[in-house]
């Protein structure tokens, strides 16, 4: 039985939320036994942790989504504070820098990162970063910041030559079932030089099913088998041993119990 961690989930999102010991049940049958749920408000990340209070195995991410920045006061820091205090909370995130919609402005997301990275620092959490279209701000921003724990780059869609810089830095790389999609070529170039003990798998449910599962809609945990199973493929490892290297990768990063 493989064992796998989906390190990136959205189960507080509907319609998974609808159904969690539904989809929790049919991860863990299909050998995904841990999950990172991850909050992108403040009223989500207190509903991940809430939710990952209720099931072994299963963990909380806390942020606010670049997206939106601009409503992120310091009393609603104050608060996420408050939160990424709570057991269960894991890692900052997903925190970042998104200038493919730019909901909020440049300027208000980086604020809004950096506050992240600074609580981050300050509670010895790792981040889980959200970048797109913004690489070079998003490692400016990193670089700033002293004393980060870990850091991981999730959904990663640059090319071999960024991840190549990411793991110069000393960071983690999570891969979604986007890498089985036949136009991405060049993510499936990056996969190629990230190592296993850099590399992680998530779904980013309920986006983004994978192939050969594509059109079911939601994507949800059980489903990573076949992004794990794709992975393997390209990194020449068979099935068992890609996850059992990926999933002591995961449980390092988020400092997961061994049991976990
Ligand atoms: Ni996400």
């Amino acid at each position: 039985m493989l064992e796998l961690i989906d390190t990136h989930c959205h189960l507080t999102f509907e319609p998974l939320a609808d159904d969690v010991p539904g989809v929790v049940g049919r991860s863990r049958d299909a050998g995904v036994s841990g999950w990172i749920t991850v909050g992108t408000s403040i009223e989500d990340s207190r509903r991940a942790v809430a939710l990952a209070e209720r099931y072994e195995g299963m963990y909380a991410s806390v942020g606010v989504h670049p997206h939106d920045a601009r409503l992120v006061d310091d009393a609603m820091l104050a608060d996420l504070e408050t939160v990424a205090r709570a057991g269960k909370v894991v890692a900052v995130g997903e925190t970042g820098l998104d200038y493919h919609y730019n909901f909020s402005a440049p300027e208000e997301q980086k604020r809004v990162f950096a506050a992240h990275l600074e609580l981050a620092a300050g509670l010895d959490l790792p981040v889980v970063i959200h970048c797109r279209e913004a690489f070079d701000d998003t490692m400016a921003i990193l670089e700033g910041i002293s004393a980060l724990k870990r850091v991981v780059f999730h959904c990663f869609g640059g090319a071999a030559e960024q991840a190549h810089l990411v793991l110069e830095r000393g960071y983690f790389i999570s891969f979604t079932g986007v890498v089985t999609f036949k136009n991405a070529h060049k993510a499936r170039e990056a996969v190629k030089v990230v190592p296993v003990d850099r590399l992680m798998v998530e779904t980013d449910c309920p986006y983004m099913s994978p192939e050969p599962v594509r059109r079911q809609k939601p994507n949800e945990p059980a489903l990573m088998t076949h992004t794990a199973a794709f992975l393997a493929a390209l990194k020449g490892l068979n099935p068992e041993d890609f996850a059992r290297e990926t999933t002591k990768t995961a449980k390092t990063f988020f400092s997961l119990e061994p049991s976990a």
